[in-house]
């Protein structure tokens, strides 16, 4: 897979055009392609990608199922606009936001029981890479919003890896340590769900990936595809992205 995200970046009409450039020119791709766009964006893109192979994800969705909560918007609402993704998760949200695992949890559930499949982010930040202590904080975080969940509904997620030191940064991790990681993700996974389930898992690199360092990431055994921010904006540099998959 490859995934954008295109973060709090393009107006309505931005967005449209962009979406429009994507769907003539991701005609039959070799993996499977979604973008994920602002809120305000689902329901027209969603409606103008319909039979196209690339599909819609939002960045986000509450915590509640429904009712006062003054601004959000619930897994209920995205499912309906035709998205049928959600990023949960993104370091940012965790780092401006507050999103703690237990609300993720929640997220994830919500997510699932309206028919949304879950882009899920993990990765640490760069003091933690620089104490070494990158498997612990993953590993914490499968477990305090993914593990609960039974095969069957581990099975719609997607994982991210995104080392949050190599977003939006231009400093991307090498081959090497996307590779470490994401085979360690995958053997955390194997441990709770089974060989299986672990196998069938995509797991996605995210930190920088553009069109240049694509195919040596995507390379790795284990590196199931990206999940694209910065080079997710420009068609032609996401297009060479899904190309290099
Ligand atoms: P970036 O963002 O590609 O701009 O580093 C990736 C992400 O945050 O998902």
């Amino acid at each position: 897979m490859v995934a954008g995200n295109w973060k709090m970046n393009k107006n309505l009409q931005e967005g449209v055009a962009l979406a429009t450039e994507l769907k003539n020119m991701v005609t039959n791709p070799a993996c499977k392609v979604v973008i994920g766009t602002p809120f305000i964006h689902l329901a027209t893109v969603a409606e103008l990608l319909k039979g196209t192979p690339i599909e819609v994800a939002a960045e986000n969705c509450a915590d509640k199922e429904k009712g006062a909560f003054t601004g959000e918007v619930s897994a209920e609402m995205v499912r309906s606009t035709g998205a049928t993704y959600c990023i949960l998760g993104h370091s940012e949200r965790r780092a401006y936001y507050h999103e703690t695992a237990a609300i993720l949890k929640d997220k994830v559930e919500l997510a699932l029981q309206n028919g949304l499949k879950p882009i899920f982010c993990i990765g640490e930040v760069k003091e933690e890479r620089e104490a070494n202590r990158q498997n612990e904080v993953v590993k914490a975080q499968l477990e305090g919003s993914l593990f609960h969940l039974s095969a069957e509904d581990f099975g719609k997620i997607t994982l991210a890896y995104e080392p949050v030191w190599a977003i939006g940064t231009g400093l991307t991790a090498t081959p090497q340590q996307a590779e470490e990681m994401h085979a360690y993700i995958r053997s955390l996974v194997a441990e709770r769900y089974g060989k299986q389930v672990a196998d069938d898992t995509t797991i996605l690199y995210g930190g920088s990936c553009n069109e240049k360092n694509a195919a040596e990431l995507f390379a790795n055994e284990d590196v199931d595809g990206g999940l694209i921010g910065g080079a997710s904006l420009i068609a032609e540099k996401f297009c060479a992205i899904i190309a290099a998959r």
